[in-house]
């Protein structure tokens, strides 16, 4: 019984929080218009909190990759969302370091707030896009939250606080986190006060579908040209929105998602020597900028292969963060004491993503004519066509902010 209703408040929890995302922002207006007063509306933030996410997602990208062996998909997005609510409760000490960590402005919470209000608004489920992100502070029952952080975390819809006996009946507990979070999870420790639990789950329609006839077995290769093993390979032959990275030499693919094209899967190949492990080092903010801007529509169809997949990782965030230099709210539990009484102390936080590629999509792809070798109007180097038969890294970006919800690298076919 116990049990159950801790399923019950962690599932509920779950399905709130999915709905609770929903302030839908008009497109090119997106302002904080709670108390317009505190804010310096005309600032161009948005590129602000763009630099502060991309940063926040690079960092937290190359120990991701690593341990993952470059094969998983993550929410840099979401991690930052609950770093920043623990953020607005830590201590003044750790609050400075984490503040710094995501780039949030310390002395104005207004400028935070409205970043928060894009953050918690990208992930909008839609008939088309399922696209389902939970984000929650499971706290052990008894806890006496403080009510004005609990406010500012309700306010900017950064995380919802649900309740459990972690203390009295730890089995149970654990075992529902399990169900909720996935079968496994090797690393979860209820030694603290609460637990750090974040889902994201994503299944969407592409505007423009891939020909479903073509779906074939093809080979994967690693970068010495090894096969790898098989992949299920969706082929288009499609106009496309095409990009070139000169910084780290490699063509980019945008596809859209979606009826509005709301979101946007961007695919990466490293031109050459397809090793893409040396190249996440040198990513910056300022290459994912390079990338956006460089995307164009190529005047002509273009061969598109991508292989069809479920990737599926559990991230074991504490390690992240801690390899990130940020240890203290896990480890001294003083840090947390203005979030609750006792201190919220966490002792796990856990991230599992689920991400989806189909070949279905809203529309057939137009029939265009076949003019060979007719100019395509990219850059040459990218060549006429996008063949993901190799190492490469993905993400799923909203069109309005490119926000980067989640990122992803594919280098292994699962046999
Ligand atoms: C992929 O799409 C096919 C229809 O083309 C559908 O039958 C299948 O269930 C989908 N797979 C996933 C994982 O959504």
């Amino acid at each position: 019984m116990q049990t159950l209703t801790i399923l019950c408040l962690v599932a509920c929890s779950a399905l709130i929080s999915g709905q609770q995302h929903l302030p839908v922002v008009p497109s090119s207006s997106i302002q904080y218009t709670s108390d317009p007063g505190l804010c310096n509306v005309n600032r161009d933030y948005i590129r602000e909190y763009r630099s502060a996410t991309y940063d926040f997602c690079l960092f937290s990208y190359r120990p991701v990759a690593v341990r993952s062996n470059f094969n998983f998909v993550y929410s840099p997005i979401s991690i930052w969302m609950m770093l920043a609510a623990i953020a607005e409760g830590a201590d003044p000490l750790t609050q400075q370091n984490l503040f710094q960590l995501l780039h949030l402005p310390p002395h104005d919470p207004c400028l935070r707030y409205a970043f928060y209000q894009i953050a918690t608004s990208r992930a909008l489920p839609s008939k088309e896009v399922n696209i389902r992100n939970n984000r929650i502070l499971l706290i052990n029952e008894g806890t006496t939250l403080n009510p004005t952080w609990h406010d500012i975390v309700v306010k900017n819809s950064l995380l919802d606080v649900v309740t459990a006996p972690i203390k009295y009946n730890s089995v149970a507990t654990a075992n529902e986190i399990k169900k909720i979070m996935s079968a496994r999870l090797p690393t979860l420790s209820l030694s603290g006060n609460s637990v750090l639990l974040d889902t994201i789950d994503y299944n969407g329609l592409w505007t423009t579908a891939f020909a479903d006839a073509v779906i074939e077995r093809a080979p994967f290769y690693s970068p010495q040209g090894e096969v790898l093993g098989s992949v299920d390979m969706m082929r288009v032959r499609r106009r496309a929105r095409m990009g070139y990275i000169k910084s780290i030499h490699a063509k980019i693919l945008e596809l859209a998602v979606g009826a509005d094209e709301r979101y946007r899967m961007l695919f990466s190949v490293i031109i050459g020597n397809p090793d893409i492990k040396p190249v996440v080092a040198a990513v910056t903010s300022a290459t994912v900028f390079e990338m956006i801007d460089s995307l164009r529509e190529s005047a002509v169809p273009i061969d598109v292969a991508i292989p069809r997949m479920v990737i599926s990782s559990e991230v074991d965030v504490r390690v992240i963060l801690e390899d990130i230099g940020v240890t203290d709210i896990f480890t001294d539990p003083s840090t947390t004491r203005y979030i609750s009484d006792p201190p919220a102390f966490p002792s796990s936080f856990l991230q599992r993503a689920t991400l989806v590629l189909n070949n279905t999509g809203l529309y057939a792809p137009p029939q265009e004519p076949e003019i060979y070798n007719a100019p395509t109007g990219l850059e040459l180097v990218v060549g006429r066509d996008f063949i993901a038969d190799r190492p490469f890294l993905f993400g799923l970006f909203d069109a309005e902010t490119y926000t980067c919800i989640m990122a992803a690298a594919y280098t292994s076919p699962s046999l």
